[in-house]
């Protein structure tokens, strides 16, 4: 870090600091003491830990969600640019990088594993199977059947240019599947060194612990913000208990919570989920204003932004949680990497968390 830099992260560590409200550690996790990097732009990020044990892995306590850079936010942006932004957000510390087959779907593997080729090695790479694809289109519907997804990892690691995949991820629970069989074929895949650790994405917690009896779990990554907080009620006990991860996707509520969106907001029919979703609705997008104004409120009092709150209140909850905001910018990536940083004191977490609670949300999340 140059020392103008430093200089500048040390000045808002020790304005914003107080003390860390990170829950003891339960042997689950634990977040580790910054590790300062001369490289340029580096910011220093705290590491934290997913899973325990011979599953357990280490990981910047922000990750990134590339998923964005090819699908379902309304642009495409051009492929060099985003080639840059994963390689910046390597440069500045992050070494956890989320992607699945479905996103575009196949191209943002085929990005991501393009980006990632200098630095493969020293970084943590998640995908997901799951979901039915035709001819390159999602049908619609699910498969996990235990062949296919032998398939689509075959597929995935030569996308990504690597010959292993250290999170792999079931996308959604097939109903036509049991879970114990979704488990035993990742479990054989990790025998053979193909894939190196097992989650799930929107899994219930009856799901979550029969896949964990057959092969140890290291992170469920389903949406968590300040307008979907669900897994705190079901999720994260089991999570808690069995010693998983959490990985909350979506944290940024899609961009609300950063104040970027509003009512007269359009999405591209075809290439953003939002359009279709209750909860951007312009009526829910107005009716949702109060949590803008209560994050742009504490936020402004400390040289923070509403996004930057946003994340900062997800990392406060567990010391086992690592968000993936994803972003096509290099500027929001620097402006939510800086979010890691950030250390409630105990009073005004417990007033924030007081006022973003007193909040009802209107429109569901899917
Ligand atoms: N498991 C699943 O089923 C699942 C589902 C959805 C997503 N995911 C994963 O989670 C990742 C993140 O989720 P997401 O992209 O849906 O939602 P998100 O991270 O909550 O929000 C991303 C959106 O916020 C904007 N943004 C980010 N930082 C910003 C900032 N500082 N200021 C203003 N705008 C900002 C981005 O636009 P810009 O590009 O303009 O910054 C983008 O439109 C995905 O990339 C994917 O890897 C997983």
């Amino acid at each position: 870090m140059e020392n103008h830099d430093r200089r500048k992260f040390l000045k808002v560590g020790a304005v914003l600091s107080g003390s860390l409200l990170l829950s003891p550690s339960l042997g689950l996790a634990q977040t580790q003491t910054a590790v300062a990097d001369k490289k340029k732009n580096k910011i220093a990020i705290k590491q934290r830990t997913l899973g325990t044990g011979n599953h357990s892995i280490e990981v910047s306590a922000l990750g990134l969600g590339c998923m964005g850079m090819s699908w379902n936010r309304s642009f495409i942006p051009e492929r060099k640019p985003m080639v840059d932004v994963i390689r910046k957000a390597y440069d500045m510390g992050v070494n956890f990088f989320d992607t699945a087959e479905a996103y575009g779907a196949f191209t943002n593997e085929e990005l991501v594993g393009e980006a990632i080729v200098p630095f493969r090695d020293k970084i943590t790479l998640c995908s997901k199977f799951g979901f039915d694809i035709k001819n390159g289109k999602l049908t619609g519907g699910l498969n996990s059947q235990p062949k296919h997804i032998r398939e689509v990892v075959e597929q995935s690691l030569k996308r990504l240019k690597t010959d292993r995949i250290d999170l792999l991820y079931q996308h959604r629970v097939d109903p036509n599947v049991p879970i114990e069989d979704v488990a035993g074929t990742v479990k054989d895949l990790i025998k053979e060194g193909k894939i190196l650790n097992f989650g799930l994405s929107e899994a219930d917690a009856p799901t979550i612990r029969k896949a964990h009896e057959i092969q140890q779990l290291t992170a469920i990554q389903t949406e968590y913000s300040l307008l979907s907080r669900d897994p705190e009620k079901d999720i994260f006990p089991v999570c808690e208990e069995l010693g998983i991860g959490f990985v909350p996707y979506s944290p940024l509520c899609r961009a609300y919570l950063t104040g970027y969106i509003n009512e007269r907001t359009k999405y591209t029919v075809g290439n953003d989920n939002r359009g279709s979703l209750p909860r951007y609705a312009p009526e829910a997008v107005i009716a949702n204003w109060p949590m803008i104004d209560v994050l742009a409120e504490f936020g402004n009092k400390r040289g923070l932004t509403a996004a930057q709150v946003a994340l900062a209140w997800l990392l406060a909850q567990k010391p086992w949680i690592v968000p993936i905001p994803g972003t096509t910018k290099q500027a929001h990536l620097q402006e939510n990497l800086w979010a890691a940083n950030y250390e409630f004191t105990a009073e005004e977490l417990k007033q924030l968390t007081q006022s973003v609670s007193e909040i009802k949300i209107t429109g569901k999340r899917y």
